[in-house]
């Protein structure tokens, strides 16, 4: 079986739909038919400041939501970031193989960079790619299943791999970027032309797995629609009703043209009521769940200790590899 490997932010209080879809969705159809790796980027999360009782409770609710969301641990393998020493260290050998000015060029850490100000930038959000990179070779996966904006990330670390091997010897398998075209990126519900993100979006912009079925319902009828009335899928003419046509295909598994068949001649009032119960059946029982799981954390921190367990087996045997290759004496 085929690997792949994927991480998601333990940023904010839910997981939005744009994590949902671009992502979490794949990794559970995945966990069927490849050797499938999860796990919370917690070492990323504190590239920005963080409130530490904070992020532990959201490390917890992340991997509720995975679960929730049909991440099946006895499919995958799933673990919390900061468990596996192994990514730190490989990280520092990465960080001695990348360029600055190659670093420099990351248009995620300029976009978030130039909003706080180099000031009181982190040298870790600089770095954050290159973490990023070493989560990923850490695992030899084929594929790393991934929304759109995080393919320059990977790019880097298909970089990364060859740069070593290229040095180093045979070392890394070359990670592709598995990115499922239709759901690579869902957009704000009020700027429908920016994607959906914690850090970005308004809260008006964003669906939440953890709201409350009423506050999505309420969101997606205040959704920004476009001028005119008619309903068809048009990116650049219709991106806010495009956007609500491409989430409820996603959410329903109809395709585009079946969904734009069926509002055919209808008012985009018609469209945001039946997305919005569409949303919500399809996530309420998301949310329960995790509700949930959450309130058992010991069973959840338990789920995580086998994931960890299984992770660090694979990632110990990678970093020797590589510390030996670069020529580190052997540890007793
Ligand atoms: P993060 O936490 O920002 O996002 C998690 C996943 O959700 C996808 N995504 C979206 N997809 C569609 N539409 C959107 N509006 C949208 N917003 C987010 C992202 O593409 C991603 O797949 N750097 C990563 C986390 C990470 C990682 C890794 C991922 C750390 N190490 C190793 C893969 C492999 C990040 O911040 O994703």
């Amino acid at each position: 079986r085929q690997r792949v490997l994927s991480g998601m932010q333990p940023s904010g209080s839910s997981l939005h739909l744009g994590n949902y879809l671009g992502a979490l969705v794949q990794w559970v159809r995945m966990q069927d038919s490849y050797d499938a790796i999860y796990f919370i980027p917690d070492l990323h999360a504190i590239t920005v400041p963080q409130d530490p009782a904070e992020l532990a409770e959201r490390t917890r609710l992340t991997a509720a939501q995975y679960i929730a969301g049909g991440v099946d641990v006895d499919k995958c393998t799933l673990f919390v970031q900061s468990h596996v020493p192994e990514h730190a260290q490989l990280a520092w050998v990465l960080n001695c193989i990348t360029g600055f000015g190659e670093a420099s060029r990351m248009t995620q850490f300029k976009d978030k960079s130039l909003k706080q100000g180099t000031d009181s930038t982190s040298v870790g959000l600089f770095t954050y790619p290159i973490l990023q990179a070493a989560d990923i070779l850490l695992y030899q996966p084929e594929g790393v299943p991934v929304g759109e904006d995080q393919r320059q990330h990977i790019e880097l670390s298909r970089d990364l791999a060859q740069r070593f091997n290229t040095r180093f010897g045979e070392t890394f398998v070359v990670p592709k970027p598995f990115i499922q075209k239709e759901s690579a990126k869902i957009y704000d519900l009020q700027n429908p032309t920016a994607k959906m993100s914690k850090s970005a979006s308004s809260a008006a912009g964003l669906i939440n797995i953890m709201d409350e079925p009423k506050v999505t319902a309420k969101r997606i009828k205040s959704a920004v629609t476009d001028d005119g009335t008619e309903i068809r899928f048009d990116r650049e003419e219709k991106p806010g009703v495009s956007n609500l046509l491409s989430i409820y295909s996603l959410m329903t598994g109809k395709s585009l043209e079946d969904v734009v068949g069926h509002f055919e001649g209808r008012m985009y009032g018609h469209l945001k009521v039946e997305l919005a119960d569409v949303v919500v059946d399809r996530l309420e029982p998301v949310r329960a769940r995790a509700l949930e799981l959450l309130g058992d954390p010991g069973e959840l921190d338990r789920l995580l200790a086998v994931g960890e367990e299984k992770a660090r087996e694979i990632a110990s045997v990678t970093l020797a590899d590589v510390f030996s290759k670069v020529g580190f004496l052997p540890a007793r």
